[in-house]
């Protein structure tokens, strides 16, 4: 095979830390390559080098032999690479064609004089290759109103407009369901077949298993090795980037269900465009349980969730905390007689990307004291040894400690700060959305940990997960969602993972 990428002794510095340390790496014409390691050990760093967003500082990169110097993302596409990013990078309010021809429109001229954008053989070309690699899209919907999934077969799009022949994917399969999941794995395997190079960083030692060829895995900025992916078994995969054994069957504690802490009754919500995402759901929750919403993406999970934490108003029906109808409370309120809550989107919900780490981790208690004194005055003293303890207990791993601007941060320790925030509200009700969602396999095993401690402790856990396995882990009770109604609710012993499955699709519909 030929070799058409190669790292050679790569370094990469950020203030405080070596992202990457000395690695050298080959991409081979026509494989598939999986990039492994741990949240922050430099994976996404590594590939946007090889898409011009960063520089390396020591080091070359070599592409078909030849070294260059890939200076911008424009300078990458002239050598034909492409990339989907952890987070998504299109423009909203335009359309997918706008999207995938922004930065090399085809001009023309009217009369040969008056230059215009030639949209409508742009979208013909959209169309064709949509219809080549099997992603449907619609080339004249805008961003805005298309789910994540269409997002991201957009983005896979551009790459392919811009005749990419290295493509490289960070995380794809984060954001979506299980059935878009292997959909997509189909498409990356079709991509291959048709002579393209692949480059996947994922966290998900099956998906590696399904279609890799080969892994790499990296260690706190350091290259551990490139492994062959038929002869190396996901438990070898995952002590090689953590280090140690990793165990994801939970023993649970010990536990009581105890008081009614959430009793949601006949709840409708509808989005801002007036849509009707819930359909008059009623269940209660108890001191000592996790209750687990499952559903396909969309079915109205998130929009429970937002209910209950004051980010959407309620339609119909009321949501009692301890007995007491906070369905008009406003979300301070809310927090205050103890809610706490990990939204799904980490990005625009959980964190202010430009402020640091120390004010972020403090973002619902600042005003109060000991971080405010009696006339409003902030203690940095005091947020900075607050955020000093949740960095050290939550291995909340990044460059400058407190002052690290969550802008700057790896993906998965993002989501690691917001966790570590949430739980140390002491809050009676923790409602996580999707907590483990771009999480190494070792942080996933500590945050499964932490959430049957707090249930041992006797808080009450509303827990939304697009992952079967992790409901099936750590769930007592079981509601299935499907187009905003209550499928079922039953303790999750009674329940196999196939029919949960099942009344996810709305197989089984419950007689009333
Ligand atoms: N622009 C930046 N400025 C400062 N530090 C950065 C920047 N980008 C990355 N880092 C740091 O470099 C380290 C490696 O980050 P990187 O995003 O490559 O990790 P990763 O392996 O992709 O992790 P994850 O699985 O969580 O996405 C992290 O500690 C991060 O804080
Ligand atoms: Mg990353």
């Amino acid at each position: 095979m030929d070799t058409l990428v190669e790292f050679r002794h790569i370094t990469k510095r950020f203030p405080g830390i070596v992202a990457n340390n000395d690695i050298s790496l080959s991409i081979q014409k026509g494989e598939i390559l999986a990039i492994l390691g741990e949240n922050g050990a430099g994976k996404s760093t590594l590939m946007s080098m090889l898409f011009g967003m960063q520089i390396p500082d020591e080091g070359d990169i070599l592409i078909r032999g030849k070294k260059e110097h890939i200076s911008s993302p424009l300078v990458a596409n002239d050598l034909n690479i492409g990339m989907v990013h952890q987070h998504f990078m299109l423009v909203e309010n335009q359309s997918i064609t706008e999207n995938i021809i922004m930065g090399i429109e085809p001009k023309k001229r009217y009369f040969g004089l008056f230059p215009y954008v030639d949209i409508q053989s742009s979208k013909e070309k959209v169309r064709e290759l949509s219809k080549q690699y099997q992603l449907e899209v619609d080339p004249e919907s805008i961003i805005e109103d298309i789910p994540v999934s269409t997002r991201q077969r957009v983005e896979i799009l551009k790459m392919l407009y811009r005749n990419a022949e290295i493509l490289i994917f960070d995380e794809p399969t984060a954001v979506l369901t299980p059935q878009e999941i292997e959909s997509l794995l189909g498409i990356i395997k079709n991509l291959r077949d048709s002579g393209k190079t692949i480059i996947l960083i994922t966290h998900k030692l099956d998906e590696i298993k399904k279609i890799a060829d080969r892994c790499a895995i990296l260690c706190k900025g350091k290259m551990v090795g490139v492994f062959d992916v038929a002869s190396t078994t996901t438990q070898e995969m995952s002590a090689l980037m953590v280090g140690r054994e990793v165990s994801l069957t939970l023993s649970s504690t010990e536990h009581k269900r105890g008081t009614e802490v959430l009793r949601v009754e006949g709840l409708s919500v509808e989005t801002n465009e007036h849509i009707r995402k819930v359909d008059k759901v009623s269940f209660t929750l108890h001191r000592g349980e996790v209750l687990s919403i499952a559903g396909v993406a969309g079915n109205g999970q998130v929009e429970i969730a937002d209910a209950i934490a004051g980010l959407l108003p309620v339609k119909e029906g009321a949501i009692f905390l301890a007995g007491k109808d906070i369905s008009g409370c406003t979300v301070r309120e809310r927090i205050e007689s103890g809610v706490a809550y990990i939204p799904e989107d980490r990005q625009s919900v959980g964190l202010i990307l430009d402020f640091p780490l120390r004010e972020n981790l403090c973002l619902k208690q600042y005003y109060q004291d000991p971080y405010s004194n009696s006339r409003g005055v902030l203690q940095k003293q005091e947020m900075e040894s607050l955020a000093k303890q949740l960095i050290s207990t939550y291995d909340i791993r990044s460059g400058s400690g407190v002052n690290t601007l969550a802008r700057s941060m790896s993906g998965g320790n993002q989501q690691k700060a917001i966790i570590a925030r949430e739980i140390n509200l002491q809050a009676d009700l923790l409602i996580f959305v999707q907590p483990t969602r771009g999480l190494d396999v070792g942080a996933i095993e500590t945050i499964h940990k932490k959430i049957d401690e707090l249930r041992a402790q006797g808080k009450a856990i509303l827990l939304i997960s697009l992952e079967l396995d992790e409901i099936m882990e750590l769930a007592d009770s079981i509601l299935v969602l499907y187009n905003g109604k209550v499928q079922t609710i039953k303790q999750a012993s009674e329940m196999t993972k196939l029919e949960v499955g099942e009344y996810m699709m709305g197989v089984h519909v419950e007689k009333a």
